[in-house]
């Protein structure tokens, strides 16, 4: 089977299931899929993104009252909580950094110097932003005057980088469900929850935000809740 036609078996193979096998289960598939996760693209390569592996049956039991105790959620063998963190940008921007030095060395040539620029100065200015907004109605005034004149990122504010940090995070989370079909096990995303309650649940501190809850396992037929549908391609596809 060519790369192309493997693909598209997996991608066609993913559905969302809704119910899962009692017991055929490997929790292996998942730390493999977490393993490709890691290495999906990420905005900056900040990898502002944390994944929490629910696998004990009281903790599931828990996650599925959280989850409004949907069919997908109460028959999971496992869940993986996506977990988005803005707030740990400083930490990432810094760790990157390192790379840059590690990779450049001592005397970084321009490359090297524009890398640790970009995480020394304008990521900061990007993601260093104010619980009341101050900082970020500053920056976008300042872009839209500079747009005027040429192309500009315009999305510079805190609600602007949280959209940016989510975007990333379910990047990695489509990687880890196709992932899971490669390894012959199926998920289902899930953002019906109770996100304070999450996040109590996780312990998370109050800047982290729930991207989504990916419940996991493998499917029975009836799991899968009829046949996909999806809009026609003309509705959402365009030549400009
Ligand atoms: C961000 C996101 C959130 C979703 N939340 C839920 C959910 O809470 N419960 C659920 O049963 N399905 C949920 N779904 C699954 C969608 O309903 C499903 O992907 C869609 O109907 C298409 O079906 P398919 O994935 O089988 O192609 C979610 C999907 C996405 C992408």
């Amino acid at each position: 089977m060519s790369l192309s036609e493997s693909f598209d078996t997996i991608v066609s193979t993913r559905r969302a299931v809704r119910k899962f096998h009692e017991t055929d289960y490997n929790p292996d598939a998942v730390t493999q899929s977490l393993r490709r996760a890691q290495l999906a693209p990420s905005s900056s390569n900040m990898q502002l993104w944390e994944f929490y592996r629910v696998s004990k049956s009281e903790d599931l039991a828990e996650l599925s009252t959280i989850c409004m105790g949907q069919n997908t959620t109460a028959t999971a063998k496992e869940a993986i909580v996506v977990v988005a963190r803005p707030d740990l940008w400083r930490k990432r921007a810094d760790a990157n950094q390192e790379n840059v030095k590690r990779v450049h060395g001592d005397r970084p040539g321009f490359r090297g110097q524009s890398a640790l620029a970009y995480y020394g100065n304008l990521v900061p200015k990007l993601y260093n932003n104010d619980f009341l907004g101050i900082r970020g109605l500053i920056k976008k005034i300042y872009v839209t005057y500079v747009g005027w004149k040429k192309p500009m990122v315009r999305e510079v504010t805190g609600g602007d980088i949280r959209i940016v940090v989510h975007k990333s995070a379910a990047l990695a989370a489509q990687t880890f469900m196709l992932s899971m079909v490669a390894e012959g096990h199926d998920t289902c995303p899930v953002e019906g929850f109770d996100s304070v309650r999450l996040k109590r649940f996780l312990n998370l501190p109050a800047k982290a935000e729930v991207n989504m809850v990916i419940t996991c396992g493998k499917r029975i037929p009836e799991g899968i809740y009829g046949e996909r549908f999806r809009v026609p391609a003309s509705e959402v596809v365009f030549n400009k």
